[in-house]
Formats: C-alpha cells, structure tokens, sequence
C-alpha cells in the first residue's frame, strides 16, 4: 500500500478522471476538487465521479471529493487543513476557444486560482507540485518538433499565455520555497471519456449521424495526438518524480506522441475506423488555433522513462470503441 494522498484539482474531467483512476488502482489515496462547470455537458463529469468511486472501492482506498472552485481560498485551506497532502496535480482550467472572447475569466481561474493553490501549498509546507500546461505555449513556432528548450514567447491565446504565466508563476514558487515542480506540456490528448468539443470526439459524433464534418482551414493543419493511457503514464512518472525527497526539483517536459497528422488524415482515420464516407464542409481558420504541435518528448523520456506506445489508428479505434458502447 502506497498511503499516499494527492490532491487532483479538475480530477472529475476528462484527463482527471483518468488519472484518478490510475492512481487509485496503485494504491494512491485522491482528493479531488471540481467544480463540474458547464464548458459541457455536467453530467459527464458526475458518471466520470461514479467510475471513479468504483475504483477507489475496488481498491480500498480512500477518495474524497470537495465541489468547489479553486480559486475559493477559504475552500482551498480547508482542504489543506483537513488532508495530509503529500503531493497535488493541477488540472483544473478553463478551455481554449472561447479565451479570446474571455480573457479576464481565463486569467481568473487559470491564473489565480493556480496560485491560490500553490499560495495553500507552500502554507502547508506541500513540497510536491504537478502544473499541467499545454503544447499551445509553443504557439505558432516553426522549428520543430518542439523541444522544452525553444523559445516559448509568443503565445497566440490568452489560454496559452495563462499557461506560460502559470508556468513561471511554478518557477517563482520553487525559487522562493523549495518547492518541487514539473511542468507538463501535453499535446492534444484523446482517448474514452474525451471532452466532447474536442476534435477526435465531435468527428465521430457526426460521422455516425451521417452529418456534415466542419473543418476549419484546409486540412493541413496538425498536431500531435497523444492517447490517454499515455499521457497518465507520464503524468505519474513525473508526479513520483517530484515527491523525491532531498532534490530541488523544477523541470519543464513535454508528454506528446511525436507522430503529427493532418486534421485530413484524422478526418479520414475516423471515416477508415467507422466506415463512413465523411462530406467535409471547409470553413476558415479560428483565430488562436495554431498551425501545427510537434512534440520532442526525449527530455521526458531521459528523466521519467516516458515512452508514448499507442499510435493514432490504434488509438482510434480504441476510442471509437469506447464512443460506440458509452458515449450520450
Ligand atoms: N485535453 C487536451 O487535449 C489537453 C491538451 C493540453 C493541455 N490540457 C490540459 O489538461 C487539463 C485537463 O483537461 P481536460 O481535457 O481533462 O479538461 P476537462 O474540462 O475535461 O477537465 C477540467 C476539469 O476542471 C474543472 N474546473 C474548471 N474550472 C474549475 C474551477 N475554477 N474550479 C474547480 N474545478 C474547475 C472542470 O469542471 C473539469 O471537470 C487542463 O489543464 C488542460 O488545459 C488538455
């Protein structure tokens, strides 16, 4: 029995709930908190929650939830008070799109409230920290694949800038007080449970209904897909590796597939897997979308042993299996 307890903010949302899980199938005990916003369908998250309370039953470990936001700092030291907390995992954000329309709530939660949790860290002298950033603060770079060593300046989103901002703000509490923080840059992350604005799920949707598949540009942009079971993996690697004791831990690491395609190739993936004809309607490009993520994940791979093994047709069916069988 591991008999550790770690704090998942956002653990009732897709990458979340996995990474619950996980962690409780190990032996870990899980705090969670979310708010179970509307981004989409809530429900979602409360049968993400029951899965996950079966687990933890399962695997007689503890699980605990608090509904609430992490920008609540009364909540937030409640939660530190009540738990000893050996390590926490920041997940809970707001989404891309709509950060343009929205900067000021953007910076809210995905910058206060990141600090509120880090600020209750280091008060209760919580020396393990997992950020969660994201492939986006790459921006629009043209050297690829893209190393954590690049320039990461020049963000095109506010979501992205509060994920660079989030990043620094790990740096200052690691410099100030010691605490040990690795920064996870996932690129575009899919698989059972994905969130139903993501690409790879609404595709599916309307293929199975026979409707109209929007794609934005011409097709050429790509990214670098990255399966779940994958991204859990890293993600508890890196966790393990921030709750060493007697290091001075801040690191940066990106936890991707490395093997970009271009959103016709998945079109046509999809279509492949469910043996459907897709009619694509081509719209213009949304502002804030960049043109490609590519990840060099051999920083990752050097210190946690992060290896990605599912590749995209694989991953796809897995996922179309899973969107056949549960999806609402
Ligand atoms: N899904 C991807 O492809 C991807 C790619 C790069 C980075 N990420 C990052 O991974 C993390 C998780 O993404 P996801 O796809 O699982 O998203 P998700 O929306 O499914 O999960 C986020 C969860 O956080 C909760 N939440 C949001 N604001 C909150 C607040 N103020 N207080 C408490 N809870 C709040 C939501 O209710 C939700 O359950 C995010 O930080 C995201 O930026 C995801």
């Amino acid at each position: 029995m591991i008999n550790k307890k770690i704090l998942i903010t956002g653990g009732a949302g897709f990458i979340g709930s996995h990474l619950s899980k996980k962690l409780l199938s190990k032996g870990y005990n899980i705090i969670i908190i979310d708010n179970f916003n509307e981004f989409y369908n809530p429900e979602i998250k409360e049968e993400n929650f029951k899965s996950i309370k079966e687990v933890a039953k399962k695997y007689c470990c503890e699980l605990t939830l608090y509904r609430g936001d992490i920008r609540d700092t009364t909540l937030i030291n409640k939660i530190f008070d009540e738990n000893l907390i050996n390590g926490v995992v920041s997940l809970a954000i707001m989404q891309v799109r709509p950060s343009i329309e929205d900067p000021l709530y953007y910076v809210d939660v995905n910058l206060l409230g990141l600090t509120n949790l880090l600020e209750a860290a280091k008060n209760h002298e919580i020396k393990s920290f997992v950020f969660i950033s994201s492939s986006s603060v790459y921006g629009n770079n043209k050297k690829v694949p893209f190393s954590e060593k690049d320039p990461v300046d020049n963000p095109i989103s506010p979501y992205a800038a509060t994920k660079k901002a989030g990043e620094l703000m790990c740096y200052t509490y690691h410099s100030l007080f010691e605490m040990n923080i690795a920064c996870l840059r996932y690129f575009t992350v899919y698989g059972p449970g994905q969130r139903p604005d993501l690409a790879i799920n609404k595709f599916t949707r309307l293929m199975l209904e026979d409707e109209e598949i929007p794609m934005f540009g011409d097709g050429t942009t790509s990214r670098d897909y990255t399966y779940i079971s994958d991204i859990i993996d890293g993600t508890i690697k890196a966790l393990d590796y921030v709750m060493q004791q007697n290091k001075h831990i801040y690191d940066i690491f990106n936890l991707g597939g490395s093997h970009p395609i271009s959103l016709k190739e998945l079109i046509n993936v999809i279509a492949k897997t469910l043996d459907k004809s897709p009619r694509i309607k081509q719209l213009p490009m949304q502002s804030g979308d960049v043109d490609i993520t590519y990840s060099d994940f051999s920083h990752a791979k050097e210190v946690l042993g992060y290896e990605p093994k599912v590749l995209i047709d694989e991953g796809i069916k897995l996922f179309v299996n899973w969107y056949i069988k549960h999806a609402k």
